[in-house]
């Protein structure tokens, strides 16, 4: 966002009306199931996924998230316009906050921690996330990241050939995209952190019919419009989505996609989106119609929970004013939604920003605290709990929010972990000498700060040591 706006008025100084004028769109390979050196990263073979795991509403669920557009403009596009007449457009979903760091948290970790910016962070290993509630019911998934350099990567960002302007360079990938990479109880185990692949990987699995039942979709930062318009965007549909959906490796009679955008363009407005389902499985009597239902980013996370019977995070995604579920789903599962819709004056504000307490906000700190264990999941299960977290410290024990830039320090989830997949094999630095070491003001977390060396199988060892912590 703030990059945006810098681009623009660096832009406006050399003459040029608007930042988007020096962009127009060009394929970045021949066809989505083609690779290309423009995406940057190599194919690492096809995904291996176990047996399909048949849902109550669909089998497949693809995500594909573009950025920063005020739902009238999304409206006024003809590409999305078009697209609406092939699905059913959710006109009352929101965004949870912003800007797009936060967002991209919430949809799979259903919170966003308090987080109120852009910034580096990770989350600590045993906060769990949506691929927790996937992986016990064995149903298969992975995040798909354009111009990500390999995968599994956990950097911040990745410069690599502008392919568009061939003007030297471009930084297309940005880690506050990718908002899996984030949890540790991703980044730290190789075989969910390579998960995350490039779009090679995706043409490649496209063209293997492994595309898994869960996936998240992030084009880089021109094709998801943050720093184009939404005419890019649209150029960018009719060349990547529009096939797809006509590939029934992608799109079969079994498969929702859920087209949406991370938060509005504008911040003084309700964080209202267009989201559209399109895909096979959408009943035929719903194509080219209308769902009012108030839906926000935690509908993604309860939709799949009522699919699949799944736990659920005992966060957003067990709020029940902000987790229904997409109605035609939540007919066929029998799960009841809230009754709002629409206009309704009981619909939050979602626009609220940099004020809530938690974990990723320097300035509200509060540590990590346990989710809601007793919550019940839209699939009428309960809520995962990550065998190494404290539940004791539920948010009603949290200490006072403290202001840690006041006192001088640093937000300890700030620091980079100090850890790489360099094309598949694991690459542990050092994290920089900073305030990783220093015990965050406001007292214990229920997730017990993980040292950078922790990796899968030191799990039993770091088990005993969490206990002797806790007491710290
Ligand atoms: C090309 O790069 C230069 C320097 O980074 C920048 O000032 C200019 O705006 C870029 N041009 C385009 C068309 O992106
Ligand atoms: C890379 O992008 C440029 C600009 O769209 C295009 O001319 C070129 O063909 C692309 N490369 C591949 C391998 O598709
Ligand atoms: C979509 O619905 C509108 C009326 O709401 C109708 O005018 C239009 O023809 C329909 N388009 C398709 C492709 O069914
Ligand atoms: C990329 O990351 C570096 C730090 O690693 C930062 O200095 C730079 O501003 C970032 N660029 C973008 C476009 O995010
Ligand atoms: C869905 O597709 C499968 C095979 O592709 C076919 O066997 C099945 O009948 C189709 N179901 C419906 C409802 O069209
Ligand atoms: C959030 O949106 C409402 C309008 O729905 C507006 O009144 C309020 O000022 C906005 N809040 C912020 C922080 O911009
Ligand atoms: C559920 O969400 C609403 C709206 O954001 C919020 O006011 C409420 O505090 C949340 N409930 C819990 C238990 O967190
Ligand atoms: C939903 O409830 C109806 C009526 O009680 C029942 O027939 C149906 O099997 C239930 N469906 C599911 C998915 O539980
Ligand atoms: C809410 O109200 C606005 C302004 O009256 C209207 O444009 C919009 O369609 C309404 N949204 C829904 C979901 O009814
Ligand atoms: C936190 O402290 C910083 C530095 O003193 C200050 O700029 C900021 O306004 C404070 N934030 C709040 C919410 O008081
Ligand atoms: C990954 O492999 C590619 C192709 O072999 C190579 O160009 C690149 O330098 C490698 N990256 C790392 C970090 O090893
Ligand atoms: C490819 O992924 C597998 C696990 O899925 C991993 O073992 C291997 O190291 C990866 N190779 C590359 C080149 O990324």
């Amino acid at each position: 966002m703030r990059a945006a706006l810098v681009l623009v008025s660096t832009l406006a100084c050399a003459g040029s009306a608007f930042a988007a004028s020096a962009f127009t769109f060009e394929p970045p390979a021949a066809s989505p199931e083609s690779s290309s050196a423009n995406y940057t990263g190599q194919t690492n073979n096809t995904l291996s996924n176990g047996p399909l795991v048949p849902g109550k509403a669909f089998d497949r669920f693809i995500q594909i998230w573009i950025e920063n557009t005020d739902y009238e403009t999304a409206a006024s596009s003809p590409v999305f316009q078009n697209l609406s007449t092939q699905g059913l457009l959710l006109d009352s979903f929101y965004a949870v906050t912003h800007p797009s760091e936060p967002n991209y948290i919430a949809a799979v970790g259903g919170d966003f921690f308090g987080a109120g910016d852009d910034n580096f962070y990770h989350i600590p290993q045993n906060i769990s996330s949506v691929v927790d509630l996937l992986e016990e019911k064995n149903v298969s998934w992975a995040s798909y990241q354009e111009n990500m350099p390999y995968d599994g990567f956990t950097s911040f960002n990745f410069t690599s050939e502008d392919y568009l302007n061939g003007n030297g360079t471009y930084t297309y990938y940005v880690r506050k995209h990718n908002g899996l990479i984030i949890f540790d109880s991703v980044a730290n185990v190789s075989s969910r952190a390579l998960r995350i692949r490039n779009f090679n990987d995706f043409a490649n699995d496209v063209k293997a019919d492994v595309i898994p039942q869960w996936s998240f979709v992030t084009p880089n930062l021109v094709n998801d419009g943050h720093d184009t318009t939404i005419d890019f965007v649209g150029d960018w549909l009719n060349y990547w989505l529009v096939p797809l959906l006509a590939d029934t490796k992608f799109n079969n009679n079994r498969t929702l996609i859920l087209l949406t955008f991370d938060e509005t363009e504008t911040y003084t407005i309700n964080n209202r989106i267009y989201t559209l389902v399109l895909g096979g499985g959408l009943p035929e009597n719903l194509r080219n119609t209308t769902d009012s239902t108030f839906y926000t980013h935690y509908t993604a996370l309860s939709t799949v929970e009522a699919n699949w019977g799944l736990k659920a995070l005992g966060r957003g995604d067990t709020n029940t004013t902000l987790n229904n579920v997409i109605d035609f789903v939540a007919k066929k599962t029998n799960w009841t939604n809230n009754g709002l819709a629409g206009n309704d004056t009981r619909i939050p504000l979602l626009n609220i920003t940099g004020t809530i307490p938690g974990p990723l906000n320097a300035e509200f700190y509060i540590p990590f605290v346990a989710p809601n264990t007793s919550g019940v999941s839209a699939g009428g299960q309960g809520v995962f709990v990550s065998p190494l977290l404290d539940t004791a410290l539920t948010l009603a024990k949290a200490p006072q929010p403290v202001n840690l830039t006041a006192s001088g320090q640093a937000n300890p989830w700030g620091t980079d972990p100090g850890f790489n997949y360099a094309n598949g094999t694991e690459v542990i630095q050092p994290p920089a000498a900073s305030a990783s070491s220093t015990a965050p003001a406001g007292g214990k977390n229920a997730a017990v700060k993980l040292g950078a060396g922790v990796r899968e199988g030191l799990l039993v060892v770091v088990g005993a040591v969490v206990g002797a912590l806790m007491l710290l």
